[in-house]
């Protein structure tokens, strides 16, 4: 098999993501290979969080990555890379699709697809990566506490095919995973930040149990968000310690 060729189907398991770093530890495995479950009964968000997926409804799966040239600092580009190529899919159908960061995909208000991305290190280089993505696409209720679910037949009333909306997905997260592997990193970082959800206009945020208004102007090389307050304060954030107030 070819890189980006080999999609494993799974019946039933607890976490693709889970599934493709077992899977690493005893086979060879080309890079762009997926693992997709149909359903995944104890899938994982970021944080504590779990994953809601209604069996057989959604997109659930994990591609598999060896980017041993990227060094741990930079892993955040691969962020970038699979938040892209969400967003171009998700674009080809919708307007008003963004990039929230770190890396949720949404449609307007609303979470239309969520990643993990999960890193094994060797020495200050990545070994692999396992990048798990739940797209939501058939499922009509959402049940969990998520805070503003949304699939794709929710937005336009269609039916989408797992097969082929998971083969186009794969299409364009390849594509902008070789930009990075031939290094077009400003290319990169330019869309990305184009493509932000709230970019450049004031908006409500908390942090720290304060609520205040700035402006989302950036994020570093290492993935953490630049604002500018009201006050005419600039700050960083890691993952986490922001909220958006949506
Ligand atoms: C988030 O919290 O937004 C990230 C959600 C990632 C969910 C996907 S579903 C497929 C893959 N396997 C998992 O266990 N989680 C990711």
């Amino acid at each position: 098999m070819k890189p980006w060729d080999k999609i494993i189907t799974l019946p039933s398991a607890d976490s693709t993501n889970s599934y493709a770093a077992q899977l690493l530890q005893s086979e060879n495995i080309e890079e762009g290979t997926i693992v997709y479950i149909y359903d995944q009964k104890a899938g994982r968000g970021l944080g504590q969080n779990t994953w809601e997926s209604e069996k057989g409804k959604n997109l659930t799966f994990s591609i598999i990555l060896l980017p041993h040239f990227l060094s741990i600092q930079h892993h955040y580009m691969l962020s970038k890379v699979i938040s892209l190529g969400l967003f171009e899919y998700a674009s080809a159908k919708l307007a008003d699709i963004k990039i929230k960061w770190p890396n949720d995909i949404y449609y307007k208000d609303k979470k239309l697809a969520g990643i993990l991305i999960e890193n094994s290190i060797k020495g200050s280089m990545i070994n692999y990566s396992v990048a798990g993505i739940g797209l939501n696409l058939n499922q009509e209720q959402f049940f969990s506490n998520a805070p503003n679910p949304v699939s794709l037949k929710q937005i336009t009333g269609k039916n989408y095919s797992i097969e082929d909306e998971l083969v186009s997905v794969r299409h364009h997260i390849k594509k902008y995973y070789q930009k990075l592997q031939s290094g077009h990193m400003n290319e990169i970082n330019r869309k990305y930040i184009e493509s932000l959800y709230r970019f450049n206009n004031f908006y409500m945020f908390r942090w720290n149990n304060r609520i205040f208004r700035a402006k989302i102007t950036g994020v570093n090389e290492y993935g953490h968000l630049q604002i500018l307050t009201s006050e005419n304060e600039t700050k960083e954030f890691e993952f986490k310690e922001i909220e958006f107030l949506i």
